[in-house]
């Protein structure tokens, strides 16, 4: 997919305040710093169109983005960020999970996961969440760039088994990195197929 425009509509954390749902949309969620914000940047070539840092916690709001007039690529806050309080933490999962549950024009989660590490809790039961919601989701793998290829793919295979005790097909992955680029484009391309099918819901 070519990107010929992505610009920036609102950032929220009011469910009822996001841009009308008339386009497909598809949301990236997964740990803080995992690099959420990165691989979005990265997919449009737009350095600075979602807000990185080294810090994790930078994003906290819903940030829509509209792409190529067409679809909308949203930037979520991340999971498991420990330097915030369990009562600010309660607040934004409800607040997610509101949002997930609820957004109709939701085509797609991206549940990124980080490729250095073996699977981590947190990430399996975000993906049993999904699964139990029926919310259709595939895993992007992050900062592969950081090691080598077969490193990567054995994480990437130990994820798939340990969801495979609870799912009967493991969901679609992708190896990605936003330093090189590499799955961008097989990213777009899934996201391509699921918009040309997709329809208004009635
Ligand atoms: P929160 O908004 O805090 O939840 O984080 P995020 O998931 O949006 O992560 P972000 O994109 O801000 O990236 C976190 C850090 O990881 C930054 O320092 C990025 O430069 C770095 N990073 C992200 N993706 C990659 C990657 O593919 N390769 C490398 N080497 N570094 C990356
Ligand atoms: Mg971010």
């Amino acid at each position: 997919m070519i990107i010929q425009s992505a610009e920036f509509i609102i950032s929220n954390t009011d469910v009822r305040k996001l841009p009308t749902a008339d386009l497909p949309e598809y949301a990236f969620i997964g740990r803080s710093n995992v690099g959420k914000s990165s691989l979005i940047n990265a997919m449009t070539r737009r350095k600075g169109l979602a807000k990185t840092s080294q810090k994790p916690g930078k994003t906290q709001l819903i940030n829509h983005f509209l792409i190529n007039k067409n679809w909308y690529l949203v930037d979520l806050p991340g999971y498991g960020f420990a330097q915030t309080s369990k009562k600010n933490r309660q607040i934004w999962e409800k607040f997610i999970r509101k949002y997930l549950l609820e957004r109709e024009n939701l085509q797609c989660v991206f549940v990124l996961i980080d490729s250095r590490h073996e699977p981590q809790k947190i990430d399996l039961d975000f993906c049993y969440w999904l699964g139990e919601q029926g919310i259709p989701f595939l895993l992007v793998f992050t900062k592969a760039d950081k090691q080598s290829l077969v490193k990567s793919e054995q994480n990437v295979a130990k994820f798939r088994r340990a969801l495979k005790t609870w799912f009967e097909a493991a969901p679609d992955c992708f190896i990605t990195s936003s330093e090189t680029r590499s799955g961008c484009e097989d990213i777009l391309h899934a996201i391509q197929e699921i918009n040309d099918k997709f329809q208004l819901p009635e």
